[in-house]
């Protein structure tokens, strides 16, 4: 592909998911990449590991029309902002999860979406696994009839996967911190994609074990999508990494077992699961698939990726779950407001 038909992008934010985006959409051969963060050092880094220019101001390098898409991975709070002003200058956006740590400034941004008929979708990661989407596409025929409930378990030693977490945003909730926005959201936000969203929540958690913050690690959640009933529950200090995601429908159920990259069916009158196994891939296979879905939507194609209003309705569960844990009461996520 010639440097001319290749998509500009620009990363904003080249920390630990910065740099994974800014390799994957080099590595797809369809994009030129420049690099933007607010620590020289880091910029330095991008510069010589991938030969890519670097800024350090976003607002200036969205203003000066070099550019047709931003990557926007900063931390939570600064991903409505950049959005939207990337977006009122023409530029397209795939903003990383959680969308926003507050509704402010939402609505607006799906409006600068609509007036610039530019292109948008969140980084909900998930989308891309191909476990999940070969059950989802399965789900979809609906051949063990009506979900009534579905059932998340998950837990991961975060001490060790994400080295460095304790100095990061993750320490914080108004940073976008803390289980519930940073992982659960992830595992919200893809049952949601195959159920629908989520009305009312009713939360618990708390900070049981995880060395060098405060903020919870641990969440229990019901939750009502509709008239199915879920429950979600993840800790972030198990050394196992581990996901468990069930359907019960009318007929059967359908689980994944995430981290054995399987999905299986156990259906009325069966006697054991029927498992469907799905080869490995590499660490960076989910995000290079984003990286093509996103150049696709660009392109014209159907998006796959989380859009902007799915990514609304996710924060809200957030939002709510935060909320409830607060209260000790359900909490519906109608009733958030800005
Ligand atoms: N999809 C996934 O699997 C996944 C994984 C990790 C993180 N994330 C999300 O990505 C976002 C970033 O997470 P991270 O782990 O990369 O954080 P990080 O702290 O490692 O990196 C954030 C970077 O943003 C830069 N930054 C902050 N403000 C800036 C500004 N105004 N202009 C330019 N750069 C700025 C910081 O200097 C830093 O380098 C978070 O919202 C997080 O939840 C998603």
């Amino acid at each position: 592909m010639s440097v001319a038909s290749k998509k500009s992008i620009l990363v904003v934010g080249c920390g630990s998911i910065g740099e994974r985006h800014l390799r994957c959409f080099l590595q797809t051969k369809r994009a030129t990449v420049t690099a933007c963060d607010t620590n020289p050092a880091l910029l330095q880094r991008m510069a010589a590991t991938y030969q890519v220019p670097t800024v350090s101001d976003w607002a200036v390098a969205l203003a000066s029309g070099a550019f047709q898409a931003a990557i926007v991975c900063t931390p939570a709070p600064f991903h409505v902002p950049i959005g939207q002003r990337a977006l009122e200058a023409g530029v397209h956006v795939l903003i990383e999860k959680p969308l926003s740590n507050s509704l402010a400034g939402v609505a607006e941004l799906l409006r600068a979406r609509d007036r610039s008929r530019g292109q948008a979708a969140v980084g909900y990661t998930l989308h891309g696994y191909p476990v999940l989407v070969a059950a989802k596409t399965w789900l979809a025929r609906a051949e063990l009839g009506r979900i009534r409930q579905v059932v998340v378990t998950g837990g991961q030693p975060f001490h060790l996967l994400r080295p460095g977490y304790a100095q990061s945003y993750y320490r914080d909730r108004k940073s976008g911190g803390g289980a519930i926005q940073d992982a659960l959201t992830h595992s919200v936000n893809w049952v949601e994609s195959v159920v629908g969203p989520a009305d009312s929540v009713l939360c618990d958690c708390a900070h049981q074990l995880l060395p060098g913050v405060e903020v919870e690690d641990t969440v229990h959640v019901s939750a009502r999508h509709g008239d199915i009933l879920a429950n979600y529950t993840l800790n972030q200090f198990q050394p196992a990494n581990e996901t468990t995601i069930q359907f019960n429908a009318e007929r059967g159920s359908v689980k994944i077992e995430f981290h054995r990259r399987r999905w299986g069916v156990f259906a009325e009158g069966a006697t054991d699961w029927t498992w469907h196994e799905i080869p490995a891939m590499e660490r960076d296979g989910p995000f290079l698939t984003q990286a093509h879905a996103f150049l696709d939507q660009l392109e014209g194609r159907p998006s796959t990726l989380c859009s902007l209003e799915a990514g609304a309705q996710t924060l809200r569960f957030n939002l709510a779950a935060l909320a409830s844990a607060q209260s000790g009461t359900r909490v519906h996520c109608r009733d958030l407001h800005e």
